[in-house]
């Protein structure tokens, strides 16, 4: 209706630095797409609480450090909306109506959700915001009436469920709602350092897009290879040999790669030798991104800057799907719709407007 380009609405959690696996899985995307739609990009601090409520502290330093990381990769804030989520109270506010829209039991079904529970030890004690952030993301999407979300693979269950209430609200009350569709990197998921599961923070097998060279370096050397394989005189394993998956990922010298691989299956090459040119590659994937980075490195005040204007943008555009959802369910009472009455129930520390 009378839009212009398509809308994409993406995030990460604010929890630490971005890493390769961010890159391949999602930011690569975004990049790639930022000329052709209008995009937002969400920093998910009130998201990052659902597991780190008891450590409210790291938000304000990763808020900044991951729009770095943006900055850094080619993300660029004229091209793109980067807001910070908790200052956007319609969000809050979408979730509260979408959770009459979803079954406890629809939530625990939750693939994702499952997973995460099982890894943060929240069985047996789920906090309910942990439980229900998945209707939170829902109202992430939807606020933004995104057609895209780009996202790594893990992500898809999120989507699904966003679609659902999307299908819900809209035949319950009034179509005004977008169903998005997900888009997962060509690489899907890249493995950690360790060849364990996927490349996480948490687990600590993460390379990051802020690692310098030596650090590049020395994660590489220690990376997991092939564990059958004795001495590089034997036949070694490519596939499912992380080594090989950042080659492919990273390495764009494809005739390269390919020559790796025929001598690490025959045993004619070392995992040294791999792991050397992998490091060079790496350093050359990783060398613009350093340089990006040094231009906002220190200046908080610049990213700040990004960040009061992103939000004030993606504030207008939540406050006008906020308007028109309150429309489709009739809680747009018309007393409330007095200029004067509207002026005092104006909060002085949100941006314009109060919560309820
Ligand atoms: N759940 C996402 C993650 O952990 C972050 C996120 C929050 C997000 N809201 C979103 C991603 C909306 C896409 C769309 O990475």
């Amino acid at each position: 209706m009378g839009r212009g380009k398509k809308r994409i609405l993406t995030g990460d959690r604010p929890t630490g630095r971005l890493h390769l696996g961010h890159y391949v899985g999602s930011l690569q995307n975004r990049v790639k797409l930022q000329d052709d739609y209008e995009t937002f990009i969400l920093i998910a601090d009130a998201q990052a609480l659902t597991d780190h409520f008891e450590h409210p502290e790291i938000l304000l330093k990763n808020i900044r450090e991951v729009t770095r990381d943006y900055l850094s990769v080619g993300i660029s804030p004229e091209k793109c909306t980067i807001f910070v989520q908790s200052m956007i109270p319609e969000i809050a506010e979408l979730a509260v109506f979408y959770l009459n829209l979803v079954t406890v039991a629809r939530l625990q079904r939750n693939p994702t959700v499952k997973d995460e529970m099982k890894q943060k030890g929240f069985e047996g004690n789920l906090p309910t915001g942990f439980l229900v952030y998945p209707v939170h993301q829902a109202a992430d999407i939807t606020a933004f009436k995104a057609d895209l979300v780009p996202v790594g693979k893990d992500q898809l269950p999120m989507i699904e469920q966003t679609n659902e209430i999307v299908r819900r609200f809209n035949s319950l009350y009034k179509k005004v709602l977008i169903e998005p569709e997900g888009l997962v990197g060509d690489v899907s998921r890249l493995p950690g350092t360790d060849g364990q599961g996927k490349m996480s923070k948490s687990i600590g097998n993460a390379i990051y897009l802020s690692d310098d060279e030596k650090t590049v370096q020395k994660k590489v050397m220690s990376m997991y290879t092939d564990p059958t394989r004795l001495r590089a005189s034997d036949p070694g394993h490519v596939e499912g040999n992380p080594v090989f998956t950042y080659h492919d990922a990273f390495n764009p010298d494809k005739d390269e790669v390919a020559d790796l691989k025929e001598r690490y299956r025959q045993g004619k090459v070392g995992d040294v030798e791999v792991k050397k040119k992998l490091i060079v590659a790496l350093n050359l994937f990783l060398g613009p991104i350093r340089e990006r980075r040094v231009e906002y490195m220190g200046d908080d005040q610049r990213i700040d800057e990004i960040l009061i204007a992103g939000t004030q943008e993606a504030r207008s555009v939540a406050r006008e799907t906020m308007d028109q959802v309150r429309s489709a369910m009739q809680i747009d009472y018309p007393f409330f719709k007095k200029k004067s009455v509207k002026e005092a129930l104006k909060s002085p520390n949100r941006l314009n407007q109060s919560f309820f």
